[in-house]
């Protein structure tokens, strides 16, 4: 057991996700949102997706039981609740104000030492080190959804952390399961600047009927052998999520390539957000 106290900022898809898998391993765990709705979705969610994860084990002795998992997460919209947190993990909506928001309450109660990890699809992590009072200690982890299943990260170097930081981090993730591949910083990092794009031409093709989005996840599946099509991901990612990121990048590039595609727009005004919604590029 990790005794260690590890704040996770942001309960919505990956917050929620990342609050678990560190409570699973055995962390202690201070969950705080902005809204109480959220948090009581966070709990809930939380609850069903360990209880999921027991019933699908072949060894039932050795499962977490729900109960125990929450009762390693302290569900606040306090910052108060940071005040010994050897670590915190940012996963707000990938709006700028929002993320600026959060770093300057974080260096307000947090003890010098913390580092704070950006969980971002697309922001620079110089950027957000540069709002803090410890750009040293600001490292990006872009998380991969769902959290507790996927077994790799992608960990982001900004200008100024530190080795130490990084160090941190990886020793973080592997309490957590997990390994990470180390990249330099530049939006989007790796993943992202290629999946976004990827993903907002595929609503392209979409928007332009040259195929279904069934007919466009097909040929991914079937001729490339991908897991997932560009749109039944882009449904699990969210779709706001996805038109945040492409719109981050088509602003720090400057580059007409990341326009983002006006069917995205559409959807996300329509309230089309993917699995969180029930309906995205397909139903749920
Ligand atoms: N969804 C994905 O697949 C995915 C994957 C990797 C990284 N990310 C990144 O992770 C971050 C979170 O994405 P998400 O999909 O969980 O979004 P989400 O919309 O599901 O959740 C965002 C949460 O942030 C909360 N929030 C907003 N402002 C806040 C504040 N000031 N303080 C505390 N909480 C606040 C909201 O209430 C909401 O619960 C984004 O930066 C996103 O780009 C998302």
């Amino acid at each position: 057991m990790n005794a260690k106290l590890i704040g996770v900022v942001g309960a919505g898809v990956m917050g929620s996700g990342v609050a678990q898998n560190l409570a699973q391993s055995g962390y202690r765990v201070v969950l705080i949102d902005i809204s109480e709705a959220q948090l009581e979705n966070a709990r809930v969610q939380i609850r069903n997706n360990v209880r999921f994860s027991a019933f699908s084990r072949k060894d039932k002795s050795t499962a977490d039981k729900p109960e125990d998992v929450l009762a390693r997460i302290q569900f606040t919209t306090s910052y108060e609740a940071l005040r010994e947190a050897h670590y915190v993990i940012e996963n707000v909506v990938e709006k700028w104000d929002a993320k600026a928001s959060v770093y300057p309450r974080l260096d307000e109660v947090c003890p010098p030492e913390t580092i704070y990890a950006v969980d971002t699809s697309c922001y620079s992590i110089t950027r957000v080190g540069a709002i803090t009072t410890r750009p040293d200690r600001v490292i990006g982890i872009h998380f991969m959804n769902p959290v507790p299943m996927k077994p790799t990260v992608e960990v982001i170097r900004g200008w100024h952390t530190s080795d130490q930081t990084i160090a941190t981090t990886f020793e973080l993730l592997a309490g957590m399961g997990k390994t990470g591949v180390l990249v330099n910083d530049s939006p989007g990092f790796v993943s992202n600047r290629i999946l976004m794009l990827t993903v907002n031409e595929a609503a392209f093709t979409v928007q332009d009927q040259v195929a279904s989005p069934a007919s466009v996840d097909e040929i991914f599946r079937k001729c490339f052998g991908h897991k997932m099509g560009p749109l039944e991901t882009a449904d699990l990612i969210g779709l706001d999520t996805i038109l945040y990121s492409i719109e981050v990048l088509h602003e720090s590039f400057g580059d007409s390539k990341y326009r983002p595609c006006p069917l995205l727009k559409k959807m996300v005004d329509a309230g089309l957000l993917g699995r969180k919604s029930g309906q995205g590029f397909f139903k749920y």
